[in-house]
């Protein structure tokens, strides 16, 4: 296959295309990338058809700014009169898949395409079973996404390797007693991060946690949503509702100074602040031990973003592994991100 379709956050195209390209290198592939600032996708073109290799060697939770991907052969050019039987020979020509999505982009452009989408969506769906096509057991999920009206590529990702929402997009919902909205960040990072299966051990009631700027409380509300006990650390005020909970104290100094008592399970930290300082404090908090697992936030600056993300990983993974401390850690550049990304650590020793 010739070319990957990647999804991302709207004005990151560079960023996503400057990352699946080092992540091609390392598997022997120099493509190129074609996208369009602020489009919400970047097709990388393997020259040597490796697309879907590529896809098979690289972990897709390895990848920070892409929300989606497929691999497929080639960008279809269809007529606004007849979508439908070149999208059916091309389904044709790939193995069964056990689902299937339509999507298009996450731009005012693509919104406008639903209605296309959905005039499509059950002639396509009667055809494909019809035709037999899915097959319960099938490793693969196949994609058709709408760049334009008439561009559209038909292709495939690995349903274990790859985003279980359609174009990486959760569909999460503010909850009524949330404080802010900000509190989608960590709800989707916490899908996004922990699997599900192990949430009743990794995010469970009884647990102590930290909550570094933390105000009005979006975060907290997750957590103490949770069952845990919180220490809010803020100048500014907690929703009154959250500190009626009796699960939370409230901590009006620094968050960069702040240091627990004793260690906690959860730090999470939404400051904005320089992304080097967020990611110094996330070291030392890992190697002094005070948490077991921690989500943050780095706001990234206007230039070099992809760089100062590698930067700041590197950062983090030298503390770590000079003072020993076995860990995990990936980034992400969630739905409800804007000009940042999430990161989660997690202590294994
Ligand atoms: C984006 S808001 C946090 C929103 C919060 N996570 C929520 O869900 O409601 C950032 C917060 O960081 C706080 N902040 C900024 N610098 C800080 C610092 N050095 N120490 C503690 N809090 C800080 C601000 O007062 C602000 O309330």
């Amino acid at each position: 296959m010739n070319l990957l379709l990647l999804h991302c956050r709207p004005g990151f195209e560079k960023e996503c295309a400057q990352e699946i390209q080092a992540m091609a290198a390392q598997c022997g592939d120099y493509g190129y990338c074609k996208t369009e600032s602020g489009c919400a996708y970047v097709m990388y073109h393997s020259p040597q058809g490796k697309a879907d290799r590529i896809m098979e060697k690289t972990a897709f939770r390895e990848l920070v700014f892409a929300r989606q991907w497929s691999a497929a052969s080639q960008l279809l050019e269809v007529s606004a009169e007849d979508r439908i039987t070149p999208i059916m020979e091309m389904i044709h020509s790939l193995p069964f898949a056990a689902q299937w999505v339509l999507e298009s982009s996450d731009t005012n452009e693509g919104k406008s395409l639903s209605r296309l989408l959905k005039s499509l969506q059950k002639p396509l769906s009667k055809l494909i079973e019809k035709r037999g096509l899915l097959r319960k057991r099938s490793p693969w999920r196949l994609h058709v996404s709408f760049l334009t009206g008439t561009q559209v590529i038909v292709g495939l990702s690995r349903i274990d390797n790859s985003s279980p929402w359609v174009m990486g997009i959760p569909r999460l919902k503010v909850p009524r007693e949330a404080p802010s909205r900000a509190t989608l960040k960590l709800e989707e990072a916490w899908h996004t991060f922990i699997p599900e299966q192990q949430w009743g051990d990794r995010i469970a009631g009884g647990m102590r946690a930290v909550d570094l700027g933390a105000a009005p409380g979006g975060w907290t509300w997750q957590l103490v949503n949770r069952g845990m006990f919180v220490t809010a650390v803020d100048n500014g005020p907690m929703a009154e509702s959250l500190m009626q909970s009796g699960l939370v104290t409230h901590e009006r100094v620094d968050g960069f100074v702040y240091e627990p008592k004793r260690s906690v399970r959860w730090m999470v930290c939404d400051i904005a602040d320089k992304p080097r300082r967020t990611a110094s404090m996330i070291a030392k908090w890992m190697t002094e031990r005070w948490c077991t697992e921690c989500v943050f936030n780095l706001k990234l600056p206007m230039q070099n973003r992809y760089q100062e993300l590698q930067q700041c990983r590197q950062l983090i993974e030298s503390e770590c592994e000079e003072r020993g401390v076995g860990h995990e850690l990936h980034f992400k550049q969630l739905y409800h991100d804007r000009e940042e990304v999430t990161g989660h650590i997690r202590r294994l020793d």
